[in-house]
């Protein structure tokens, strides 16, 4: 399997090693600026022997080195900065990844798509109507990233082992993102029988702001070791067939009552892409939060006038 990861930045380079250092399929990695790819890939080759292991890791500036992916992965954009929202990135970034939709057009019309840049809901939409993929070849990382937040802070708070915790985060991946306290547990037992409220309401909140936690720390940048590792866990979902059922931005055809549009949903991931979407038995409240979201994401792509 051949992985192109467009964007040799920190989240770009974090997700092709960590790709590779798992074997799960050859890297190129591709980015405008010269010199990037080529030193990040040539770097982590050299940590092959030490490290050990077989998959390759090229970088390049060709469009022409796309060909023949599996899956492509978008990650180039601004990041943001301190104050900044995800959504103050749209127009910039909206630019940059149409660019890189033509080039896949042009050479990887047949990769499965992952979109990581900011603000990714709008940005997947985007990347979908310039490619024209079948829209279960094409999504959005942004619930697992959340999801692993929240997990996190619960492990944490409640001293259990992080493998343990189970949770869900759905909805656009912004500051309206929707954790759902009511599906998460510790080895099948609800959080809810073990945490007050008041609790679970301020991880909710951390979660919710979580991106900005890191970017409040970085000053420079944002997060890059989590997201790279959400990416990476649905390249394995898709290159190993596992039918993993995980958080992504998928298209919304009808379920939980949005049609035509990507936000974050529980999907059953494998070698095709969206093999389903689950439709979980939200409250009226949870159902109303999840709406509220969609609608925000749906308002940002009427923004940059994309079509279906
Ligand atoms: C975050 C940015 C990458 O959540 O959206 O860290």
């Amino acid at each position: 399997m051949k992985v192109a990861i467009i964007g040799a930045g920190f989240v770009g380079a974090t997700t092709a090693q960590r790709i590779v250092e798992r074997n799960l399929a050859d890297v190129v990695l591709y980015d405008i600026v010269e010199g990037l790819p080529q030193g990040k890939a040539l770097d982590m080759m050299e940590s092959a022997p030490i490290w050990g292991f077989e998959s390759s890791v090229s970088g390049t500036n060709d469009p022409e080195d796309l060909a023949g992916a599996d899956i492509a992965v978008i990650t180039s954009g601004i990041v943001r900065q301190p104050g900044m929202s995800r959504d103050d990135l749209l127009e910039r970034n909206a630019a940059i990844v149409a660019s890189v939709a033509d080039h896949l057009l042009e050479h990887a019309p047949q990769a499965i798509i992952i979109v990581v840049t900011n603000p990714v809901d709008v940005l997947t939409h985007l990347t979908a109507a310039k490619v024209g993929t079948p829209k279960e070849r094409i999504l959005g990382m942004g619930g697992i990233l959340d999801s692993g937040r929240f997990r996190y802070f619960l492990a944490t708070e409640l001293g259990v082992a992080q493998a343990d915790v189970d949770a869900m985060v759905l909805g656009g991946h912004g500051d309206d993102m929707v954790p759902l306290p009511r599906f998460a547990t510790v080895n099948g037992v609800s959080i809810e029988a073990l945490l007050p409220k008041e609790r679970i309401q301020k991880l909710v909140e951390r979660t919710r702001s979580g991106g900005a936690e890191i970017v409040g720390y970085l000053k420079k940048g944002s997060a890059y070791y989590a997201p790279s590792a959400a990416v990476a866990q649905m390249v394995e979902s898709i290159v190993r067939d596992q039918k993993r059922l995980l958080p992504c931005s998928a298209w919304c055809s009808g379920q939980y009552g949005i049609t035509g549009q990507f936000v974050g949903v529980p999907v059953v991931l494998g070698r095709r892409g969206v093999e389903k979407i689950v439709e979980l038995p939200l409250n009226a409240d949870e159902m109303r939060e999840l709406q509220t979201s969609s609608a925000r994401v749906a308002a940002r792509v009427a923004r940059l006038r994309i079509g279906g």
